[in-house]
């Protein structure tokens, strides 16, 4: 399972890159606003920091514009991915720049139905929200399920980029359910090597590795 980080705050991204946990990053314009920086100097800088897919979003409504924009977005790097909205424009969009060739993440997916639209179109990458259904009372991983169903039944290509990750355990069951790829703050991601019997373990080592008087090094 890939594993991208849902941010632009590069020391976070930077951080994490280090440890190894970095294939990619996705950002949205409401973490760009967060950022409080320029929108394509930011995305020029997460680029060049991390090799895989930097996810920048469009922000015209309608197709033409979204597809300008996209291609204006696709001169920042070589790594970035045109992130497109689930309506039927984004939709037009991803099919004309798929078909040019340029890696696209439809987001704002909530059903299986526009995951299903957003494989026709080519899209290379499906973001169906989790955490945003659940806050609805919908099962979000549920629809991680239907939508892993759905592609295999028919061999789409698109990946499944499981979004609006809220906590470790939504991380556990889109492995297990086998979604490619989850998005997630990066303090999720810390969180999953959280372990109380690891630390309580360590502690008892190094205790007793202290009556040793030894060092390694
Ligand atoms: C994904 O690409 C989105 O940026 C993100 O996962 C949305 O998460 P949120 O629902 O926590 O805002």
């Amino acid at each position: 399972m890939k594993f991208f980080v849902d941010s632009a705050d590069l020391d976070q991204i930077a951080q994490l890159n280090d440890v190894g946990l970095v294939d990619g990053v996705t950002t949205n314009p409401s973490i760009i606003a967060k950022s409080g920086r320029d929108f394509k100097e930011v995305i020029a800088e997460i680029c060049a920091l991390v090799e895989g897919p930097v996810s920048a979003e469009v922000t015209a409504i309608k197709a033409d514009e979204m597809i300008a924009e996209g291609r204006l977005l696709r001169k920042i790097a070589p790594n970035v991915c045109v992130k497109l909205p689930l309506t039927m424009d984004g939709l037009t969009a991803c099919n004309k720049l798929s078909a040019e060739e340029v890696p696209t993440n439809v987001t704002l997916c909530f059903s299986a139905n526009q995951a299903i639209l957003a494989a026709k179109c080519g899209a290379s990458f499906i973001s169906p929200f989790i955490g945003r259904l659940d806050d609805i009372n919908i099962d979000g991983l549920e629809l991680i399920e239907e939508i892993r169903t759905i592609y295999d039944n028919y061999g789409y290509e698109t990946e499944i980029l499981a979004a609006s990750i809220r906590s470790v355990n939504h991380i556990k069951e889109c492995a297990i359910i086998g979604a490619d790829v989850i998005t997630s703050p990066p303090d999720v991601i810390r969180k999953m090597a959280d372990h109380p019997l690891t630390d309580k373990g360590l502690a008892a080592f190094l205790k007793d590795w202290e009556k040793t008087g030894q060092t390694i090094l």
